[in-house]
């Protein structure tokens, strides 16, 4: 299993958003797919179809370590398999902020938790896991980025997100970690969008994607009615640019899997 970890140094960058498109859009693909959401949050199931979060998922191995994670995994009709954070409770309640404190004590005691959680799923073929994160810094974006064989790294084209990101890549380049920055919601119309992505383009160089996601009224709107907007706008310029982000995924995915292949032909 290849681990794709999709992170940010903001919130609200399109981090949920795009891990559940890409769900959908690789498994189109004929990859098999998990997404998992590392973030307490706990809002994934929304963007799969459902309209309450989940009870179970994560969280319940962090309270109750089991060997079978899949009775908390979720399937959707094209096959991808969604484990949520869980741990929502009646009338919208999460855990109380105890609770909360000793879940991320025990994350960060253990950084290779979710590693160790993922590595024991069995899926066929060239198989992902996309784990969505809490905004780093956290244990949250920690634990995912540690289980991870490619960062995603979700970048809005706004100051704050420019003025956080070279913590975070000099964070990554420390860790030794592959990572591919994708520009999310830009709106060429918008000149402070035009220069903050040559910004990026010079900052960051071939790491910048060049499947940046433009922004669609369509996709918060997509969400408030339960569809996938992928489905709902096919045509529009953000499916299109995320169906080019999932193929470039796809083939990165592909070459991961040959790369860690054993030399075949080589016996005596
Ligand atoms: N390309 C886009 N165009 C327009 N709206 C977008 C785009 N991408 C995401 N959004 C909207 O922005 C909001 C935040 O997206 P999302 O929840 O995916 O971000 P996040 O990084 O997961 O945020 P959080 O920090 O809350 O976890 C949502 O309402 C989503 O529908
Ligand atoms: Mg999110």
């Amino acid at each position: 299993m290849k681990t794709i970890a999709i992170v940010s140094s903001v919130g609200g960058a399109g981090r949920t958003m795009l891990t559940a498109a890409l769900a959908g859009l690789l498994m189109a693909r004929r990859h098999a797919v998990l997404a998992v959401e590392c973030d307490p949050r706990n809002v994934l199931t929304l963007y799969c179809g459902l309209r309450t979060p989940a009870r179970q998922g994560l969280v319940s191995h962090v309270l109750a370590p089991t060997d079978d994670w899949s009775d908390a995994a979720l399937q959707t009709d094209d096959g991808a398999l969604w484990l949520p954070w869980g741990g929502a409770r009646g009338e919208g309640r999460g855990p109380d902020a105890e609770a909360s404190a000793s879940i991320a004590a025990s994350l960060h005691k253990e950084p290779m938790w979710l590693r160790d959680l993922i590595a024991r799923v069995d899926l066929p073929g060239h198989a992902v896991a996309l784990v969505d994160t809490a905004a780093w810094p956290s244990v949250h974006a920690s634990q995912a980025i540690a289980a991870a064989d490619l960062v995603m790294v979700v970048v809005p084209p706004e100051p704050l997100a420019c003025a956080t990101l070279p913590r975070l890549k000099s964070e990554l380049n420390a860790l030794g970690k592959q990572a591919v920055y994708v520009a999310n919601a830009v709106s060429p119309a918008s000149q402070l969008h035009t220069d903050i992505v040559a910004l990026l383009r010079d900052t960051l160089g071939t790491a910048l994607s060049t499947y940046r996601v433009h922004a669609d009224s369509g996709i918060p709107e997509a969400l408030a009615r339960n569809e996938s907007f992928v489905h709902a706008a096919p045509h529009s310029q953000a499916a299109h640019d995320m169906q080019g982000l999932a193929s470039w995924l796809s083939s990165w995915i592909r070459s991961a899997y040959q790369t860690a292949a054993p030399v075949s032909g080589g016996s005596a």
